[in-house]
């Protein structure tokens, strides 16, 4: 039985995955270093030194432990200017009615992002108070696709893996849930998210009632 569904951020709530790519395209273009949206792909979900690390290896580069560290700082320094402008009108439309649906049908709410920034971007998006547990992306041993952040959720809310559903937009994150245990709706096409057990195109096609039959489509 569902009890709660553990949101990813940055792609699914709200359109900060373009803010990521473009921080991080301005970095290896100050660098020299080639990278573009197609291995972006690569990154979503990833945290954000093991992106570095993808993207150092795509461009064939090398770095000392200090410039791999002013590399992360100098990206995040980026990604927040692009943070600035974000209000409650940056969040993807239907989350505010996806989340009514699912108070008023007794599921919880959390959330599982990767994301360093994550705190702040829900306030700014001004749905801080939504959830019923934000799990902490520095206090998990390992990163996506490992399932610590969706088991971390998850016992936050005080429920069990398998009564929890994940909600992705990235390959990464899907199989940190599945490793978790969980039912793992795709935000995106099959293509792009072939092992999720229900692809929407977006989150406003998401509703409670689709989310409560992916797990008994799941189940049976
Ligand atoms: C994930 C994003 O949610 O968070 C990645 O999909 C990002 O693109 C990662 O790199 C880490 O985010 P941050 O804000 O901690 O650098
Ligand atoms: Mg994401």
């Amino acid at each position: 039985t569902v009890k709660g569904v553990i949101f990813d951020l940055d792609g699914v709530l709200t359109d900060t995955a373009e803010d990521h790519y473009q921080a991080w395209q301005m970095l290896a273009d100050r660098h020299g270093m080639a990278f573009d949206r197609e291995t972006n792909h690569q990154l979503k979900g990833v945290d954000r030194a093991g992106s570095l690390r993808l993207i150092l290896d795509h461009a064939g580069a090398e770095v000392d432990a200090a410039t791999f560290d002013a590399m992360l700082a100098e990206k995040n320094d980026l990604y927040r200017a692009r943070l600035a402008g974000y209000s409650p009108a940056n969040l993807f439309s239907g989350v505010r009615d996806l989340f009514a649906g699912c108070r008023a049908a007794g599921l919880k709410i959390g959330l599982a992002s990767a994301s360093r920034n994550a705190p702040d971007v829900v306030r700014l998006l001004g749905i801080a108070d939504e959830f019923d547990f934000v799990a902490d992306a520095g206090a998990v041993p390992n990163a996506k696709p490992a399932p610590d952040i969706f088991l971390a959720c998850a016992a936050g809310m005080g429920l069990s893996p398998e009564d929890c559903i994940g909600v992705e937009d990235a390959r990464a994150g899907v199989s940190a849930i599945h490793a978790a245990g969980m039912v793992a709706i795709g935000i995106g096409s099959e293509e792009a998210l072939p092992d999720a057990d229900l692809n929407v195109p977006a989150i406003g096609d998401l509703s409670v009632g689709r989310i409560l039959s992916s797990e008994r489509e799941t189940a049976a």
